[in-house]
């Protein structure tokens, strides 16, 4: 039965956390997948993960089984905290949100429903795009081709080029846009480009399907989430998939959700059931555990309040990072000019750095970041910067 299986591809990026663990360097450093790190290069146990579990051990529950969709109260948390609790969507009640198995779960439910109701539709994602998109709507069925996003030689984005793939696209397709924080580039549509972008989706009958996986991450929760409101206000159909991994430090729990947003009430409880069913023949429903703190946290105003300080202490630990990045790689020798890292923003920096360099970066130096010049920025910090940085200088 075996015989012929052929050894699949390394992930282009969990595979390199395995190459990572297996090098012998003593000066490694992880810039590959998107994880925050703090400044000692410990991944941070939130505050408010702790009390909210201690909290939790007060009272500790049964694990039954959840419903299909998930814990109720994570759920109307999510909807609150994406399209804002007092929003005519959540008011009316048509929008259906399920609790996932991560931000990555979120969309698969998404693409497999999508799969059913739009069979021959094309989806696009960005050009480039999180190395996983791809893969993941493939598998589902789908043809997947890209629209023009970044610009290498303005490092920028190609925003006409972009404007003008969405418009060329066969009509009905659907869109997977970054809502923000865009993985890999780090580079995010201003709001007047989501005005045109979502026209744009309007005229030619796209169905936008938004990952939000870094939240709070680029210039607060309100203000990364703002976009949310453009698609509400164009009364489109729209998928948003959600990850708390990043948010809450808690990747390891898997948290994540869908939401549909749909036109009415009633709509909204026929793709809700729709969802289930996609959620009853994958993996029946989903874990107890993370859904339930990030629950407690989003619910309780105290807790609330203490996970908005430790998510604002990341992002700005983020923004120091990048400027020391530009001065030390300044220090080091860099001619070129690098001051566009503190142009992006969220988890990553899209470097520019060639294949070539990216592989001599790993095998000289112990450097890791992907084979497209992604670097996490989120695992820098005040000891192994220096070190990156003549490390960067030299294959450069
Ligand atoms: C990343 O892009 O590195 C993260 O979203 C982690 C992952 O699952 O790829």
């Amino acid at each position: 039965l075996f015989a012929a299986v052929e050894m699949a591809p390394r992930d282009p990026i969990l595979g390199l956390n395995e190459q990572f663990a297996a090098d012998p360097n003593p000066h490694k450093v992880n810039l590959g997948v998107g994880v925050y790190y703090d400044d000692n290069g410990k991944l941070p146990l939130l505050q408010c993960v702790q009390q909210a579990e201690r909290a939790m051990l007060e009272h500790p529950a049964a694990r039954g089984y959840l419903p299909i969709d998930g814990i109720a109260a994570y759920d109307n948390a999510v909807k609150a905290l994406v399209f804002g609790a007092d929003s005519e969507p959540v008011r009316s009640g048509r929008i259906a949100t399920v609790q996932a198995i991560g931000g990555t779960g979120g969309l698969k439910i998404g693409a497999d429903f999508l799969r059913k109701l739009k069979p021959g539709a094309q989806v696009l994602i960005s050009d480039p795009s999180w190395e996983n998109h791809r893969a993941l709507f493939t598998s589902a069925g789908f043809d997947v081709g890209s629209y023009a996003y970044y610009d290498a030689k303005r490092l920028g984005i190609d925003f006409e080029g972009m404007l003008a793939s969405l418009q060329a696209a066969s009509p009905g397709s659907i869109v997977l846009l970054h809502a923000c924080c865009h993985n890999p580039t780090g580079y995010d549509l201003s709001p007047e480009q989501w005005d045109r972008v979502v026209a744009v989706l309007q005229a030619r009958g796209h169905t936008p399907f938004l990952d939000m996986a870094y939240q709070g991450f680029g210039h607060g929760i309100a203000e990364d989430g703002a976009v949310i409101q453009k698609f509400i206000q164009s009364g489109l159909d729209c998928f948003v998939a959600t990850s708390f991994s990043k948010s809450f430090s808690l990747y390891g729990e898997r948290v994540g959700a869908l939401s549909v947003l749909c036109q009415s009430k009633d709509e909204a409880a026929r793709v809700l059931s729709q969802l289930k069913l996609v959620i009853r023949t994958n993996y029946s429903n989903p874990p107890t555990h993370g859904g339930a703190i990030v629950a407690v946290v989003l619910n309780d105003p105290t807790l609330r309040a203490l996970w908005e300080r430790e998510l604002a202490e990341m992002r700005l630990r983020i923004q120091s990072m990048r400027a020391r990045l530009v001065a030390g790689l300044k220090a080091a020798g860099v001619q070129r000019d690098m001051g566009f890292i503190t142009q992006q923003i969220g988890m990553f920096s899209y470097s520019g750095l060639s294949k070539e360099q990216m592989v001599r970066l790993r095998s000289e130096f112990g450097v890791y970041g992907t084979d497209t010049g992604r670097m996490c920025v989120a695992a820098l910090n005040s000891k192994n910067i220096d070190y990156v940085c003549r490390s960067i200088a030299a294959v450069l």
